[in-house]
């Protein structure tokens, strides 16, 4: 047991002329160790990730974990509360403002350009995995250093593509074992017919200005569908009433909207429109949605979301690229595997166990080892292990089929005593013949569990 020492303890001690600060023996507040025990839930993501990402035709892409500040900032927007709250930002040695990703949209469309992507037939489908930083209040699913998987499409504008990126999450949640799923969708126009729709917007909340607590009142002005995103009950009682964007569309956004849920009822997507989602990111335009796992309580469980975002590249100086896509919360994924109990990744068990005694015995073995395991058969050992019962031991528990064991006699001799662990028969084979026999014997110890 680690003992843990409390932050607010590190002290100073004087050393000679130097001040030490005391060790912290644990994770900053919000981030978190994944350790070995959880690891089957995180490979089994990275499995179905990288499997459906092949079958969909996307191409992997990793940016820096660091990028220019605002890189973030410009897209995703002042009033944000990522922007305006949960960006770990610095300056360089150097002189470089500089921020930790938030998240992964941005970055990809900074490197699309910079990669001259845009010449590539279209669509390019991108897609990513790795973490991401928001100085967010910790709690349980909420971290502040997570993990995202994020799928995009640059280059087409058709409703078809908005359809695909929903089929995919879906299809990626059945493939985890995720079923009980729910999509939110809505439709916010392009940031041109939002002019109109955020004067009326604007209105009626200066109109109900005495009811938004005061924290909110800023962003009337400054940026009023960040108001749909608190998670006020002040607030929400005010944006029952308010105008809703999905009836102010311009007529291209009307129909991309009305394809996209035919096309969404063609797939049979479990999907309803919430007229008040805004996505807390600015950078969106038309499509929005996001993706809930329900428990047998009713309870809504946030995995996903994304939506449309045909300015990003042009608001950076690209040519005008229409894009959509989305991201998963890897840690809200695999809290969501442990409540539905889902099937983790299983690793390959070893068929084989290398036992030795003495210490020539322990060099040859670790010869051997290489040599079988490099015929492509899984080898287990336990090489500091002296006793040979300790060792049996360990090959029992193991469940392997066949035991190579390597005396002082056999090191000598340059022979092997191999045990069948189904049979209990035993013989000596020559070192240099060991890879074959273990191949052949391991073929016929799995004809043997067929035919039983
Ligand atoms: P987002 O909704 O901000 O979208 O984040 C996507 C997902 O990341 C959320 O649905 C949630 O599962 C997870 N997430 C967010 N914050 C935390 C946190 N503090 N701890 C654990 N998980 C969290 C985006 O980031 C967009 N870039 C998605 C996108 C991709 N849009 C287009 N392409």
């Amino acid at each position: 047991m680690i003992r843990q020492i409390s932050p607010k303890k590190v002290t100073k001690k004087r050393t000679n002329t130097k001040f030490e600060e005391q060790l912290v023996l644990q994770t900053v507040r919000g981030m978190r160790d994944i350790l070995p025990g959880d690891q089957p839930y995180w490979q089994q993501v990275r499995k179905v990730l990288e499997k459906r990402a092949v079958e969909y035709g996307f191409a992997r892409i990793d940016t820096p974990l660091v990028e220019f500040e605002n890189i973030f900032t410009r897209p995703i927007g002042e009033g944000t509360d990522i922007v305006d709250k949960e960006m770990y930002s610095f300056r360089t040695k150097g002189g470089d403002q500089v921020s930790l990703r938030p998240e992964m949209t941005a970055s990809i469309c900074r490197a699309y350009i910079q990669h001259g992507m845009s010449i590539l037939p279209k669509p390019i489908k991108l897609f990513s995995v790795g973490p991401v930083y928001r100085y967010d209040r910790p709690q349980d699913g909420r971290y502040r250093e997570f993990y995202q998987t994020e799928f995009d499409i640059f280059g087409e504008i058709d409703p078809i593509l908005d359809a695909q990126v929903m089929q995919i999450a879906h299809r990626v949640l059945k493939s985890l074992g995720i079923n009980n799923v729910q999509f939110s969708v809505n439709s916010i126009g392009t940031t041109e017919s939002r002019k109109e729709y955020l004067r009326l917007l604007k209105a009626y909340f200066r109109s109900k200005k005495a009811k938004i607590p005061a924290k909110y009142r800023d962003l009337i002005e400054a940026n009023p569908m960040r108001i749909f995103d608190a998670k006020d009950d002040k607030c929400m009682q005010v944006c029952a009433g308010a105008p809703q964007a999905i009836d102010h569309l311009d007529k291209e956004s009307r129909d991309h909207f009305k394809h996209l849920l035919e096309y969404l009822d063609e797939l049979d997507l479990p999907y309803t429109i919430d007229p008040q989602l805004v996505r807390g990111l600015d950078y969106y335009t038309r499509t929005v949605f996001e993706i809930y796992a329900t428990d047998a309580d009713g309870k809504s469980h946030a995995l996903g979301g994304g939506g449309r975002f045909d300015g990003i590249v042009e608001m950076f100086g690209g040519e005008p690229t229409p894009a959509i896509g989305f991201a998963f919360g890897i840690d809200r994924l695999i809290m969501e595997m442990k409540r539905v109990k889902a099937k983790k990744y299983q690793a390959p068990q070893p068929r084989v166990f290398m036992a030795q005694l003495g210490e020539l015995a322990k060099k040859k073995s670790l010869k051997l080892f290489a040599e079988i395991e490099q015929a492509g058969v899984l080898v287990a050992e336990s090489f500091g292990r002296g006793s040979l019962k300790t060792q049996l031991r360990h090959a029992g528990k193991l469940g392997v089929e066949l035991t190579l064991i390597i005396g002082q006699q056999e090191a000598l001799d340059e022979t092997v005593i191999a045990k069948n662990m189904m049979t209990g028969t035993q013989e000596t084979v020559a070192q240099r013949k060991i890879v074959n026999f273990v191949k052949k014997n391991l073929k016929e110890s799995a004809k043997l569990v067929k035919s039983k």
